[in-house]
């Protein structure tokens, strides 16, 4: 049986790398962006694509989506999401705001909508795009690390609250992605050389990287995979400590004995 998935800000970067993943592998696609040009553009380049023009914010124009979009959803994506970057000592409100907005209500916002006819359908399969800014605090970064914290919390409440209506609810946390919001960083190449050194699988992720991730979440080879914060990171959410000077052995530290 075909199977279907709508994707928030698929219209553009990791969004539209899942989309299309997505279509390759037989879904109906729910093309959905805030930006209808973006979002009607990838869905007439999709096998099976709809475009819906609705922000994750406006539970209105969710419900329209799903209308247009025509049934529950077998999986949804909440990867629309923002970021304005500044020091938090002269950061605006509206910034603070308006990340927090989209990156945590919009996805609150569009998963209360799309989980009510999920379970009126007998369940489905949400993930949401959290990063590894969830994890670490990031430089500059404003409100978008506290945001995607809290979004990993609220992966995992959903995850307990809708278990009972065969709903899982996972989310993929992206480390640098070489693309999409992150594409002008890396166009300064002394940070992205730093960064790719600094990575101990040795590269930057790809939104292909993503995509993977997210689409095994969503199929039936993660039917008991429930509640869980899937880093896609290249393991440098790991690598802190060794930026640190550290002794091979005890014995080689200090005077005495040990040389
Ligand atoms: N690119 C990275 O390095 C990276 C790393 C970690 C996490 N992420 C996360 O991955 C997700 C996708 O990021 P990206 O890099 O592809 O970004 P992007 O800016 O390339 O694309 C985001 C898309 O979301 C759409 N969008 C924004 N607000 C929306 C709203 N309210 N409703 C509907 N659509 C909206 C935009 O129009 C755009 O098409 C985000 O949640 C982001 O926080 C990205």
């Amino acid at each position: 049986m075909s199977k279907s998935i709508i994707v928030t800000g698929a219209g553009a970067g990791i969004g539209e790398s899942i989309a299309r993943r997505a279509d390759d592998a037989g879904y109906k696609v729910g093309v959905l962006d805030v930006n209808n040009e973006a979002a009607e553009e990838v869905a007439s380049s999709l096998t099976n694509g709809v475009a819906l023009h609705a922000s994750t914010t406006d539970p209105v124009q969710i419900e329209q989506a799903l209308d247009i979009f025509g049934e529950a959803p077998d999986a949804l994506v909440n990867n629309a999401g923002i970021v304005r970057f500044g020091p938090l000592i002269d950061l605006s409100i509206d910034d603070w705001r308006s990340v927090l907005e989209v990156n945590l209500s919009g996805v609150f916002i569009c998963s209360q909508v799309v989980a009510a006819r999920m379970r009126d359908n007998g369940g489905g399969s949400i993930v949401n795009m959290t990063s590894i800014a969830g994890i670490q605090p990031n430089v500059n970064g404003g409100s978008y690390g506290a945001a995607k914290a809290g979004l990993h919390l609220l992966t995992r409440q959903m995850s307990v609250e809708w278990g009972e209506f065969r709903i899982r609810v996972n989310s993929v946390a992206p480390g640098f992605i070489d693309g999409g919001m992150s594409a002008p960083i890396f166009q300064d190449l002394e940070i992205r050389s730093t960064r790719e050194e600094r990575v101990p699988s040795g590269r930057l992720g790809t939104v292909e990287d993503i995509a993977s991730a997210v689409m095994f979440l969503c199929s039936e080879e993660g039917a008991y995979i429930n509640g869980n914060q899937l880093v896609v990171d290249g393991s440098v959410t790991n690598s802190l400590m060794a930026s640190f000077p550290r002794p091979k052995s005890v014995d080689s530290v200090g005077g005495g004995d040990s040389q």
